[in-house]
């Protein structure tokens, strides 16, 4: 039998995911997880055991991986040349082109169009009055500055978040490996279409990180907007009306933690709160436990703006690139919910989707239904 932690199904549901984490709490530091599959993993879900695990390349790697359920054997040969498993210089060298690319003074127009697009598609929805999915209405295609911070046709937005979507999913393999021949196509045709590979040293290397800001981009950002829907629908933001919009998105982003784990690799013994790990072993850091710990978070599951910054993009020399552009995003999101002429309903409790590496929803059904707006 698999660890329930490696089991997507253990997340899937309308449960509260605080639930799941309850049984593995307990003073701190790292829990052993014994697996019939493997040998074993570590678990981290305390905030400082985080911080110490993903501070630290030089004793926590990222070159082995950074998913439990990826084989160690697959990015052997990728762990110099692809950001997110590479460490060190590599690693340094890498981050230099994303941030080129990805900087956010780049995209002032792109914003513009973004809140242009989605107010259009909100006036329709709330024209209507129809139940809607808001992950494929808005969600999805409030993921576009990531695609247009690539230099990608935008008609294509729509097929690079499926092809993503797919490729993320644990419980198809045969859909998975579909989803990501679609993406590595779509990024090939990109890099062989466009300037060739700048701002990186070859084809191969353009590619394989491409296929990176995809997947870091494209599946995660959704499922903060679905949270920020939900808090706009349950009116959460009028319980704090002194909060500054930047409070409001950061405490967006630690309640919906839409990434779910990050692993790394104990390159040489040591010892991380007192206990003592191997070279060799696995350190699984789950994120949404990390930004849920009572020893930092009072309430955990409230949402308060102004708190202390949580792990959500994680910490440490692999901190998310894309973060000025998911924050872009997450903002522009929340300001056209608010403005709707319309106010936003759930119509059920969204289920969480099977998955160890994605924190989030396959479908949130809503409507507006008609009213004077708020904004
Ligand atoms: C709210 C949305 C997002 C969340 C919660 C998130 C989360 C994360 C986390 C936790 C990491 C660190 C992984 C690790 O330490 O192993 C990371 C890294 C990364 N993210 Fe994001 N991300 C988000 C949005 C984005 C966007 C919009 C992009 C692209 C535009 C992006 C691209 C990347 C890349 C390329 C890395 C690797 C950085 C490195 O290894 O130096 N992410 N992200």
């Amino acid at each position: 039998m698999p660890h329930p932690l490696r089991d997507p199904d253990t997340f899937a549901g309308t449960a509260p995911l605080t639930d799941t984490w309850k049984p593995y709490r307990g003073a701190g530091g790292p829990v052993w997880c014994p697996d019939d599959e493997t040998t074993g993993f570590w678990s981290v879900f305390d905030y400082a055991s985080a911080v110490d695990v993903l501070r630290d390349p030089a004793r926590y790697t990222s070159r082995a991986g950074i998913r439990l359920a990826q084989p160690v054997e697959d990015l052997s040969h990728v762990s110099d040349r692809m950001l997110i498993v590479a460490d060190g210089l590599a690693h340094r060298r890498l981050r230099r082109p994303h941030s080129l690319l990805l900087a956010s003074d780049r995209l002032t127009e792109a914003v513009g169009q973004l809140r242009a697009m989605l107010a259009r598609r909100i006036d329709q929805l709330c024209a209507t009055g129809e139940a809607f999915d808001l992950m494929r209405e808005i969600a999805w295609p409030a993921t576009a500055l990531v695609t247009r911070a690539l230099g990608f046709e935008s008609s294509l937005h729509e097929v690079l978040q499926r092809a993503v979507e797919d490729g993320f999913n644990e419980q198809d393999e045969a859909g998975a490996v579909a989803g990501r021949v679609d993406l590595f196509g779509l990024v090939v045709d990109q890099v062989l279409r466009g300037d060739g590979c700048a701002p990186w040293d070859d084809v191969d290397e353009a590619v394989l990180n491409i296929a990176g800001i995809l997947n870091g981009g494209l599946e995660t950002t959704p499922h903060v907007v679905a949270t920020a829907a939900m808090l706009v629908a349950g009116r959460a933001f009028d319980q704090h009306p002194g909060a500054e919009r930047a409070q409001e998105v950061e405490e967006i982003i630690r309640l919906s933690s839409p990434a779910m784990h990050t692993m790394r690799t104990v390159e040489v013994d040591c010892s991380l709160q007192g206990v003592d790990l191997r070279a060799g072993d696995r350190v699984v850091v789950w994120l949404p436990a990390c930004n849920s710990d009572p020893a930092t978070y009072d309430a955990a599951d409230q949402f308060r703006p102004g708190r202390a910054r949580s792990l959500a993009f994680g910490f440490g020399p692999h901190f998310c690139i894309g973060h000025e552009i998911a924050r872009l995003e997450i903002d522009t999101v929340v300001e056209v919910l608010m403005a709707a002429p319309g106010e936003l309903c759930l119509l059920e409790q969204p289920a969480r989707r099977a998955s160890t590496f994605v924190n989030g929803y396959e479908q949130l059904m809503v409507s507006f239904r008609p009213t004077t707006g708020r904004s």
